[in-house]
């Protein structure tokens, strides 16, 4: 039996990325402000972690995010509008957006260095308790949210805990993948992880996706971690440290669809989805589809 604390609370949402694969949109918009149907990216990982718990969040941004911090704070005028124009239901939509004062805090991350220093720029507002990093890119839709299913079982496990995903063996080079160890139905232990290996050096095809459990001893790895892969200071090494130490870490295969949204093929396959998911939209969605489809296929 332990005492540690598996109570996780807090979150570290890393945003400091410039968002350069959608320039031209990403000059003048952060990227988590894209928006998918009608809502932005950032406010699907919000509603995730705050389902799954989470009550405070510690943003990691950088230069020209402030779009970020207006969105989640009050707009008196806006909402003075629409309570006197009687439109209640637009307006808990945007009173849901708000975020409490004290409920998120934001650290600048200076110099673009790497998902690992991100984090590791995040560790004075985290004290001797685990916290959850999520990256907002990686959207997943589910009956149960993908960090509240970790969460549960994290109150099981302990140890720190990365969402996992199995993909195609030509796409280990895009992620963190995972030395497999024992299997434990959605658990697996991890024997090693490594960041972006090629086709050939994967030791699976069982990929990170970005939502992770982590307790504070990865964040004194990151204190003194030297760049890894690409050059940058990453989580991913900061996580196989544990593992050499003899500390447990578990991927989780989660029950869900994960979109990735840091590609333009992730982002269209997202708003597609979302919109077709939503009953005010579909019928008119999916003639449309069937159409194009339809008139695409006798094109061919
Ligand atoms: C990051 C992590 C990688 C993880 C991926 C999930 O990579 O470094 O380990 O698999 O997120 O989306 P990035 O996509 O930022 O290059």
């Amino acid at each position: 039996m332990t005492n540690e604390n598996r109570k996780v609370t807090k979150a570290i949402v890393p945003v400091a990325g410039l968002g350069t694969r959608f320039l031209p949109a990403t000059k003048s918009v952060p990227k988590e402000i894209m928006t998918l149907v009608d809502r932005p990216l950032i406010q699907y990982a919000m509603d995730e972690a705050r389902e799954a718990g989470i009550k405070e969040f510690i943003f990691v941004t950088s230069r020209g995010k402030s779009a970020l911090e207006n969105y989640f704070d009050t707009a008196p005028v806006l909402e003075a509008s629409l309570r006197e124009s009687g439109k209640t239901e637009l307006l808990e939509v945007l009173e849901s957006t708000n975020l409490e004062s004290g409920a998120i805090a934001y650290i600048r991350q200076n110099k673009p260095r790497g998902l690992g220093h991100a984090v590791w720029c995040a560790r004075r507002l985290i004290a001797n308790e685990p916290f959850a990093v999520i990256l907002p890119d990686d959207v997943i839709a589910g009956s149960k949210p993908c960090l509240k299913q970790m969460v549960e079982a994290y109150e099981q496990t302990g140890g720190a805990m990365v969402a996992a995903m199995e993909v195609p063996a030509d796409q280990t080079a895009s992620y963190g993948i995972l030395d497999v160890g024992e299997e434990m139905n959605r658990l697996v232990r991890a024997k090693g992880m490594v960041e972006k290996p090629s086709a050939g050096e994967a030791p699976s095809n069982l990929a990170v996706i970005g939502r992770y459990i982590l307790t504070p001893s990865v964040l004194k790895t990151l204190d003194g971690q030297e760049a890894g892969s690409g050059g940058e200071i990453q989580l991913t090494d900061a996580i196989a440290a544990e593992i050499d130490a003899g500390r447990p870490v578990y991927g989780f295969r989660f029950e869900g669809q994960r979109f990735d949204c840091g590609s333009k093929a992730g982002f269209l396959q997202a708003t597609v989805s979302f919109a077709l998911a939503r009953p005010d939209l579909h019928d008119e969605l999916s003639a449309f589809l069937r159409e194009i489809v339809h008139v695409g296929r006798a094109a061919e």
